[in-house]
């Protein structure tokens, strides 16, 4: 029977190992990770990450041939195949601070498996890594092989979270990059074969070792690319009173384009895009290539704007100031569908509005106060580290409450802030949030999710991102 190991139980080894347990049900699949807390909740009824469709498929194959252990030298000792999905965060010190991705939990994962590995194995790159990272790698397992024959593959995940298991199930592509030597070659057809029970083989590309790990920096650059790019027209269009919904479903009619990824919002956030394009900057600056860094830096930066921008447009609407103002804040989650919260946009406005003195009162349906706490005292980048190596439980946030209601966090409220684009957010009760909020009442939609012209009638004043300005609004402008 084939071994596979995960390294790594989070948002990724975790439902793509449930995935290849359902679909291979003679291969035995292991995910170990250091951290017992989460090793537990895979154990348990309530998995560590909300996903659609994850229950169900780790509760079929569970205890079958799907385990979740913190013995990870046994199991990978055990191993044929070892991925490796473990968190490549930004450096926060040092050279490349800022940009550079810390191979730390990588290089110790690598080193681990040097020592425990008694058999060849098969050593996957699923994380998110450098260009050339499978290089450094290979070079620590080589020089502490004892003998051992190690194959090092890069197979990136392109999974996006609320969708991983539909996207898991029947993904666009699988890339998979190995050496091109027969050995490399024959473990590419190895990995090719787990796959191959699902995914047609016209869709499982194969390439050398540095296109695909490039591939996966320059897939999630132009997604974000894309994004940043209708946000930075959503602004004209509010200077202009162009409407930026008509415009991107004009723009994206062009088959050339595509309608996909071009819906205006208060900015993308997740773990992946900041963190992979500071990285592909990082690798163009030392690469003597400053044009093309500066040129993907721009992506990030119009986020930062799109960001800072909303949160102007809440202050200035609002008589320039919220200080001790009440406002809520619908959807914390950086997106519908899941529960995580890194790089949400939602910290940078709600930082943004704390600065400004306001209360606020949250409510996503699957973010806990615990982890809104933690986001809003947290350092940059240091949520992209394991959860017992981040810093002990910040003092909470005063000004802030969370509370499990959308019709509580707006009750007595000056202006609401939708930050995610939940469903339930479109069918909420707007007459009745209306009656019980301070006025004038503010709606600010930062995802575009609400009938902005119902909420006029019923009395709000409503802000859209990249749509024509109420007259109060054009009264009130944003200075950035
Ligand atoms: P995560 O932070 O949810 O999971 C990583 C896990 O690795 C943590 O539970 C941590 O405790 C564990 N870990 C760290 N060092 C370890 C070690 N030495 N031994 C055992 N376990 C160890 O991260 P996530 O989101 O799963 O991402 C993993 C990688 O996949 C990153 O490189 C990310 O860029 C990439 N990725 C993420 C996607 C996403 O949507 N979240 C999509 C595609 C790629």
């Amino acid at each position: 029977m084939v071994k596979i190991c995960c390294i790594g139980a989070g948002y990724v080894g975790g439902p793509t190992m449930a995935v290849i347990a359902l679909k291979c049900p003679d291969i035995e699949v292991a995910v170990v990770d250091i951290s017992v807390s989460r090793i537990s909740a895979w154990n348990s009824d309530t998995l560590p990450i909300y996903e659609p469709g994850l229950d169900d498929v780790v509760k079929q194959r569970r205890g079958k041939n799907l385990f979740f252990s913190t013995d990870v030298e046994k199991h990978v000792t055990e191993a044929d195949i070892v991925f490796v999905s473990v968190n490549t965060p930004t450096k926060t010190q040092g050279l490349g601070a800022g940009k550079a991705a810390d191979l730390t939990y990588w290089e110790s994962a690598a080193r681990m498996i040097a020592d425990v590995s008694k058999s060849d194995k098969i050593v996957v790159e699923k994380s998110t890594v450098p260009v050339k990272t499978a290089e450094a790698i290979e070079k620590i397992l080589t020089h502490n092989s004892k003998g051992i024959n190690f194959q090092i593959l890069s197979n990136p995940e392109f999974l996006a979270e609320g969708t991983a298991i539909q996207d898991l199930f029947n993904p666009d592509r699988v890339l998979i990059g190995g050496r091109e030597t027969p050995a490399g070659q024959k473990a590419i057809q190895e990995l090719k074969k787990v796959y191959a029970r699902w995914v047609p083989e016209e869709q499982i590309i194969c390439s050398n070792l540095w296109s695909a790990e490039l591939s996966k920096l320059a897939a999630n650059a132009f997604l974000a690319q894309r994004i940043s790019s209708v946000n930075a027209m959503s602004a004209l269009c509010e200077a202009t009173g162009a409407d930026v919904t008509q415009v991107s479903h004009a723009v994206g009619k062009d088959t050339r384009i595509g309608p996909k990824f071009l819906n205006a919002s208060v900015g993308f956030g997740g773990s992946c895009f900041q963190k992979d394009i500071l990285n592909l900057v990082y690798i163009c600056e030392c690469n003597g290539l400053p044009e093309v860094a500066n040129y993907w830096k721009q992506v990030i930066k119009i986020n930062d704007y799109q960001k800072s921008r909303f949160v102007n447009r809440v202050v200035s609407s609002m008589f320039n100031t919220v200080s001790g103002k009440k406002i809520a804040i619908l959807g914390f989650a950086f997106k519908k569908d899941t529960g995580d919260t890194r790089e949400t946009p939602a910290i940078d406005v709600c930082k943004g509005l704390l600065g400004d003195k306001a209360r606020l009162s949250i409510y996503d349906p699957q973010v806990n106060e615990e982890q809104i706490q933690r986001d809003l005292a947290m350092k940059k980048f240091d949520w992209d580290h394991p959860i017992h190596l981040q810093p002990l439980s910040p003092t909470a946030v005063k000004q802030v409450s969370v509370v499990w209601d959308a019709y509580e966090a707006t009750k007595d409220a000056h202006g609401i802030c939708i930050l995610t684009e939940w469903d339930e957010f479109k069918s909420l009760d707007f007459k009745k949030i209306y009656d019980q909020m301070q006025k004038p009442a503010f709606v600010f939609d930062g995802r575009n999710v609400v009938d902005a012209e119902k909420l006029r009638q019923i009395g709000f004043i409503v802000y859209s991102i990249g749509k024509p300005l109420d007259d109060w609004l054009k009264d009130m402008p944003a200075v950035a």
